[in-house]
């Protein structure tokens, strides 16, 4: 698509996230492109999808190593041949370092599966039942050195049933990102969406609180 934002997709796995950005920029709903999917895992199967969908899609080469100086510039140098303009952290399960979160600061996004900032790291679903939150969901947010910090942008809720299980948080989590994620990256594309002194702003105003899907 012509004047369509080249965006790039970071996975380690499934890739469920990155295929409903793909889907979403087959409707037309996200004024961009998939530049590329990269992942750090050459076995993830979002990566073979990616590839099945004629995406570009790439394994970054520091993968097996643990200098994430030396990740943070392999990533670099893909995204940078991709021209991507916008980077979407979608299950990408390695920390990075501050000297990338800086380079791309305000232009890297992602979706993380809790209410932020409720239950920032991993198991979030365990944790949401163990303490008996009525409230759930996920949220994307820009990234900044802190993990799951940053600017939160928008919010997908739900309500906790009696019975709910991790597995059963985890699919109405995920539809809910499905949903939540190619609205973020489509403000962005469309330039509605963006980044000034640390803050997100949407429509040319600071958003104190993100944006509610949902419950
Ligand atoms: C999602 O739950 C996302 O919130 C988290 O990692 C998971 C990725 O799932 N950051 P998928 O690979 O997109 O299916």
């Amino acid at each position: 698509m012509q004047g369509a934002l080249p965006f790039a997709v970071l996975i380690s796995g499934r890739g469920s996230n990155m295929l409903a950005l793909a889907r979403a920029v087959d409707e037309g709903l996200i004024a961009g492109r998939v530049a590329v999917v990269i992942s750090d895992q050459p076995q993830a199967a979002g990566l073979a999808e990616a590839r099945r969908r004629g995406l570009a899609a790439e394994v970054v080469e520091t993968a097996g190593g643990t200098d994430r100086a030396a990740l943070g510039h392999a990533l670099t140098a893909i995204l940078e041949r991709h021209d991507a303009k916008l980077v979407a952290l979608a299950g990408f399960m390695r920390i990075l370092d501050a000297g990338f979160v800086r380079h791309w600061q305000g232009r890297l996004l992602n979706i993380h599966p809790s209410l932020l900032p409720a239950h920032r790291g991993l198991h979030t679903h365990r944790r949401v039942l163990a303490a008996g939150d009525a409230l759930h969901g996920c949220t994307v947010h820009f990234v900044t050195a802190e993990l799951d910090a940053g600017p939160a942008v928008i919010q997908g809720r739900l309500a906790v049933q009696p019975g709910d299980t991790e597995d059963s948080l985890s699919a109405r989590v995920q539809q809910l990102e499905h949903i939540i994620y190619p609205r973020a990256v489509g403000w962005f594309a469309g330039g509605r969406l963006g980044w000034k002194d640390g803050a997100a702003m949407l429509d040319g105003r600071p958003l104190t609180t993100p944006v509610i899907e949902g419950a």
